[in-house]
């Protein structure tokens, strides 16, 4: 298959990039801003017309939580408009959404069939971007992450290894229960479907298993990571001056991803020590 990456400068499109040499059955070809910008429909049609190609795998987004609520207009148009352009082509798509389509109130593991409510501009275009797509390409593969970090980009375990070498002391949430999610192990789940015999579209949860807080998250990140002396305090969300609302509760049940492509997912702290192995 020729395979359209965008966003390939992001912490997903990078680990796809990694990933391909395992899959050299295919031709690739990653994209970013510079390339090919998603929300450019001539373009876009142009670039697929004239490398055949098959499948679009859009790790292009807006991902900017609190920036979002300032400027929704541009994130609507990254996140949701050209979510039209994408589906429109005569390729396949693969798209990742979020656990901000949900408000974050729930109690137990969420499952694609559980009602959405987003409570954030990045959650209601992120959203609409899974409708927009479905409205034109039916048969499109959605996959939802969560609490998603690299070796590339930046994310919160770098902020934490950072802010970690900085202070003796930080207050971390310990009232926000979620699942990290390496990328590299989303990366492997997007060439599991490409790779399945089948084409089985429809929405998909996928993060790696068990759930913690950030408080939690982070002991782990500096106890991983080594030589950080710096006292963890758990706090609460309110302690912290969020610009944006964070979800209290965004645990997805993989149950169907897991089913429906035979697969096992790895265990969150077994992905945090791969990542830090390469940042170490
Ligand atoms: N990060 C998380 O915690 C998280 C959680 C849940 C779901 N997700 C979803 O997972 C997916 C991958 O996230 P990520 O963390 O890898 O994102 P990321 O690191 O922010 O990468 C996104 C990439 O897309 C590029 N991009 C932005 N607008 C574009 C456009 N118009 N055309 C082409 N490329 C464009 C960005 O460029 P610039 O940097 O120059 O803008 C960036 O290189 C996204 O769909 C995101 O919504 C992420």
């Amino acid at each position: 298959m020729n395979i359209l990456v965008t966003g390939c400068n992001g912490q997903l499109g990078n680990e796809m990039q990694v990933l391909a040499p395992i899959y050299p059955q295919h031709t690739y070809f990653f994209t970013d801003i510079p390339e090919l910008d998603i929300t450019d429909l001539e373009a876009v049609s142009a670039f697929v017309q004239k490398n055949n190609i098959d499948l679009i795998v859009n790790c292009a987004a807006y991902t900017n939580v609190d920036k979002a609520e300032e400027d929704e207009a541009t994130a609507l148009r990254i996140n949701a408009d050209a979510l039209t352009v994408l589906g429109s082509q005569s390729a396949r798509v693969i798209h990742i959404s979020t656990d901000y389509v949900f408000s974050g109130d729930e109690h137990t593991p969420c499952r694609e069939i559980d009602p959405v409510a987003p409570r954030t501009a990045y959650g209601r275009t992120k959203y609409e971007g899974e409708k927009r797509l479905l409205a034109v390409c039916p048969d499109a593969v959605i996959l939802r992450t969560a609490w998603l970090y690299s070796s590339f980009g930046n994310n919160f375990v770098k902020t934490m290894i950072r802010l970690g070498q900085e202070r003796k002391d930080l207050g971390v949430v310990f009232d926000q229960i979620g699942t990290p999610t390496y990328a590299a192990d989303l990366a492997q789940a997007i060439f599991t479907v490409i790779d399945s015999p089948v084409w089985r579209p429809g929405i998909y949860h996928f993060t790696n298993e068990g759930v913690c807080s950030w408080y939690d998250f982070t002991i782990a990140i500096h106890q991983l990571y080594g030589g950080i002396d710096c006292q963890i305090r758990p706090i609460l969300s309110e302690e912290y001056q969020y610009k944006t609302p964070r979800p209290h509760y965004s645990v997805l049940d993989k149950s169907k991803f897991k089913k429906t492509f035979n697969v096992e997912i790895p265990y969150w702290l077994d992905g945090l020590k791969r990542c830090m192995e390469k940042l170490r």
